[in-house]
């Protein structure tokens, strides 16, 4: 029989296990029942700008493993379409579809099962390949696809929020929002790790 033999973590890898284990925020969201620390960042930006409406159809993007979801569902939100380039276990009220949102037929999927979105989340971030320039700049080119597929489809008065990172294209986001939508807002919450370029933009149609 052919052995493996288990191959041993790197120290960066190790100390990046420990910070996680250790991260208050990752044991709260486990002892709550939500799938990640996530969730502690649309609280608290909902907290401050209170944006999300009971009633709205809201779409979720970037949304595995699911905290922001769960989140929604827990605080009574009924129309929920969560989307996800990795699959997503199943929230009960929550649909899902798997797929790339930059991708055009992923675009008319979500339109013709959500119809009508007055809220979209995003929380779409690439996978990290150690490259910071080359992920940020990823990252935020998704971001400017969800804007502007924002501001196609949203309404006046509607919201979007998105992540972004600081650095390529960032400045990009902030006029593309400033340009068309009639408020915006930088937001960077406490729940974001220590030493993160994350940053949110909320924008008004
Ligand atoms: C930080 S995680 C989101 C966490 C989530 N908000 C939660 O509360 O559990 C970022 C997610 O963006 C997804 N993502 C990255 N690129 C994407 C794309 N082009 N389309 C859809 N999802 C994408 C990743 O697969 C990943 O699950």
């Amino acid at each position: 029989m052919v052995k493996f033999k288990k191959k041993s973590l790197s120290g960066s890898s190790k100390r990046w296990i420990q910070r996680h284990h250790n991260d208050d925020l990752v044991l709260k969201a486990k002892s709550l029942g939500f799938r990640s620390r996530a969730v502690f960042k649309l609280d608290e930006i909902d907290k401050k700008i209170k944006f999300l409406k009971k009633k709205d159809n809201i779409l979720d993007l970037g949304a595995s493993p699911g905290s922001w979801s769960q989140f929604l569902v827990k605080k009574g939100f009924k129309n929920i379409l969560a989307v996800d380039i990795l699959n997503m276990d199943p929230i009960s009220e929550v649909i899902f579809i798997a797929g790339d949102f930059t991708e055009e037929k992923i675009q008319e999927k979500i339109k013709k099962k959500l119809g009508k979105i007055d809220t979209i989340i995003s929380d779409i971030a690439v996978n990290t390949t150690g490259n910071k320039g080359l992920d940020s700049f990823k990252t935020n080119s998704i971001t400017l696809d969800v804007l502007s597929f924002a501001n196609q489809n949203l309404s006046n008065g509607s919201n979007v929020l998105c992540k972004f990172f600081n650095g390529e294209l960032d400045k990009n986001i902030i006029d593309y929002a400033k340009n068309n939508f009639s408020k915006s807002k930088i937001i960077k919450p406490k729940a974001s790790r220590q030493g993160s370029k994350e940053m949110y933009i909320y924008c008004c149609k």
